[in-house]
């Protein structure tokens, strides 16, 4: 049986704490695995994307192999072709499949008829390889992840829920402040509240990311600016949390809404070097997954 990445709840502790070591080497040396030589990776996109995107494509090409872009009109799912047919396909000619969806059932199917690794590049539900790479860069900036508090703030969406997942196995202290309507069920170990001061006192890092998702209803959008705006991430809530507090977003943000620009491009933000991680989780993640 392959091994699959579709929430990160796949991973031991100390397999994720080898992945985040790995990950901090491919960043220090980054063409010192050819793991993918001469293979292929399929990347499914059903929704747009950047960073996934060039990060998987650069990554891939960094590990030797070949990434093979699939937009969903190029795939006979369209017409009708069942999932379970697309996985026996596909996995007869490459290493691994990556799929960014909406349905979390649909890249579940995917992994149980696939033959090869399948890796979540987002579903509504969840985003474990940016929250891979949350953890890297938390790892970077603070030297260890056990204990760490950081505090997600804003919308309790599919971010917010692998930081959680993935955080609460590495054993960090994860407080998701959300207003009501847009807080998370109860995910993991995380502290769910709506007391947006208590959730940042003592954080190390505050997170936020957009108010209104790809999987959203854009008709929601003027009620959700407006209950979510108590939650911006701003320098007065930074100045909250612990000296020397960091500010990640997982992009793309829209400045001076769920974020403001000060902190955006500012000096406490760690937002940038965030995005440059994904490659190199991911890079960790496709050698562990195609190397199990
Ligand atoms: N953070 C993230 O997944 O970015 P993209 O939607 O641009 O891939």
């Amino acid at each position: 049986m392959p091994r699959h990445f579709l929430t990160g709840a796949e991973l031991t502790a100390v397999e994720l704490g080898a992945l985040i070591d790995r990950a901090l080497e491919f960043k220090a040396a980054p063409l010192s695995s050819d793991v993918l030589h001469r293979r292929s990776v399929a990347l499914i996109f059903q929704r747009p994307s950047t960073r996934t995107r060039v990060s998987f494509e650069a990554g891939i090409v960094e590990l030797g192999g070949h990434p093979m872009v699939l937009r969903t009109d190029d795939l006979q799912l369209t017409r009708g072709e069942s999932i379970r047919d697309t996985a026996y396909v596909l996995s007869r000619h490459v290493a691994a499949i990556g799929i960014r969806t909406g349905p979390d059932e649909l890249v579940s199917e995917f992994a149980e008829h696939a033959s090869v690794p399948v890796v979540n590049m987002l579903t509504s539900g969840h985003h474990p390889c940016q929250a891979l790479a949350d953890l890297v860069t938390l790892r970077e900036t603070f030297g260890g992840l056990e204990g760490l508090v950081v505090a997600y703030v804003g919308d309790g969406n599919n971010v917010a829920r692998s930081l959680a997942e993935l955080g609460a196995t590495a054993g960090m202290s994860v407080r998701l402040a959300s207003p009501r309507g847009y807080e998370l069920a109860p995910v993991a170990s995380a502290l769910v509240t709506y007391d947006l001061p208590a959730a940042v006192d003592g954080a190390s890092a505050i997170y936020t990311d957009v108010w209104v998702s790809m999987n959203d209803d854009p008709e929601s959008a003027a009620a959700r600016r407006r209950a979510l705006a108590p939650y911006q991430l701003n320098d007065r809530l930074l100045d909250l949390a612990a000296p020397n507090a960091i500010a990640l977003h997982c992009l793309p943000a829209h400045p001076d809404e769920e974020i403001t620009a000060q902190v955006l491009y500012g000096p406490r933000q760690r937002i940038w070097e965030q995005a440059e991680n994904r490659r190199h989780a991911q890079k960790a993640l496709l050698e562990f997954l195609v190397s199990s």
